[in-house]
């Protein structure tokens, strides 16, 4: 198992990732991220043409600035794409994904909720099968999922997201805080040290990074502070509401309910998702009848603002994690990685100093 620099050779330390979130990472801002030395991902949704159209916005953009184009595998000599994507295993099949992992051969291939743990190490085996050199990465929540996912599918890279995190995630959960160095001392224990651990949740600026990286971790994925980037694919509304939001465990919560606006969820057990505390949330807190919730819902996202509001009002989901209130302003992707990484450079080697 290599190092993740030997992985993403073209990526600086600390290494940072905007993570894979569907509808949100497309191809200009995963390729920006990437362009800043990052991994900049893409996250997939149902749509597999959507999909290739995004990833060959990236691929363009990462050929266009050739210092960091296509990367070759050091074992097999074949090139990859510095990009990863996301996909979501529970919501998706294989037969429609393979061909355009076969097509683009990310350099990583990020998995994130199977409909049960062990449909990690399907999907594992399956990708490897059509574009070996391209990285596993699995995201989960648990130090026991931690080591089942090590011994079932041997995954590159395990990202431990902790309940602080925006959008989906599992329901019971631990801060990065403890869970990160618990889950590294459950894996070393059980012979699993060689995989390199990531962290997510919450971490927004340097500081987040550099405590992420005490705890641990060799890289960091960040969500909701790519929310306010200019390159992610945001509706103004909801990007206003992530900027006005202040005091993130106060105005975000987690919560099944956000799965359930537009009718039955369609994800597995395990999860819930952390977003704002808007107004269908409100109402719900209050013992609105989760029918009515639905109704309001489903009238508000029909409208011209698509159900966002600022100031809690709005009725639409809007998924931010607790680091929100960290997040003022609206920057490009690639001064978002510069920035963070010097920030957390400049706090390491003064922490050092102690
Ligand atoms: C708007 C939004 C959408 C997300 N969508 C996905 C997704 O499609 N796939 C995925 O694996 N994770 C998704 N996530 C979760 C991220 O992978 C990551 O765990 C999270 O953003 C980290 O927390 P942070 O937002 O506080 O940085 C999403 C997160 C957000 C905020």
């Amino acid at each position: 198992m290599s190092t993740l620099k030997e992985q993403l050779p073209w990526t600086s330390s600390p290494l940072l990732v905007n993570a894979p979130m569907a509808g949100f990472a497309g191809g200009k801002l995963a390729s920006a991220v990437t362009l800043a030395g990052g991994l900049g991902m893409i996250g997939s949704g149902f749509d597999m043409d959507a999909l290739r159209k995004e990833i060959g916005i990236a691929a363009e953009e990462v050929k266009r600035s050739s210092s960091s184009g296509p990367v070759t595998s050091s074992m097999s000599g074949r090139t990859l794409l510095p990009i990863g994507v996301g996909f979501l295993p529970f919501a998706l099949k294989l037969d429609d994904v393979l061909p355009v992992i076969a097509e683009f051969r990310p350099a990583v291939v990020w998995l994130f909720a199977p409909e049960s743990v062990d449909g990690y190490a399907e999907w594992a085996a399956a990708v490897r099968k059509v574009s070996p050199e391209s990285r596993i990465w699995v995201q989960l929540g648990s130090v026991a999922a931690a080591l089942h996912v090590a011994k079932m599918a041997r995954p590159d890279v395990l990202c431990l997201q902790g309940a602080d995190a925006g959008g989906h995630g599992f329901e019971r959960g631990a801060s990065v805080i403890s869970l990160l160095p618990e889950a590294a001392d459950a894996l070393a224990r059980d012979g699993f040290s060689h995989i390199p651990l990531v962290a997510s949740g919450a971490i927004a600026d340097g500081r987040g990074v550099a405590a992420a990286l005490a705890l641990g971790a060799q890289g960091v994925v960040m969500g909701t502070r790519f929310l306010a980037s200019r390159e992610v694919n945001v509706h103004p509304l909801y990007q206003a509401a992530v900027l006005e939001a202040q005091d993130g465990g106060q105005v975000t919560t987690r919560s099944k309910l956000f799965d359930q606006l537009r009718g039955p969820s369609i994800w597995p057990e395990v999860y819930d998702g952390r977003a704002l505390r808007t107004q269908s949330h409100k109402d719900f807190e209050c013992g609105v009848r989760l029918e009515e919730i639905q109704k309001l819902h489903n009238e508000a996202v029909a409208g011209e603002d698509r159900g966002f509001k600022t100031g809690l009002e709005g009725r639409a989901a809007i998924w931010a994690g607790t680091g929100v209130g960290l997040v003022k302003e609206v920057k490009g992707a690639r001064e978002i990685v510069e920035t963070v990484r010097q920030e957390a450079k400049d706090i390491l080697s003064k922490v050092t100093k102690l």
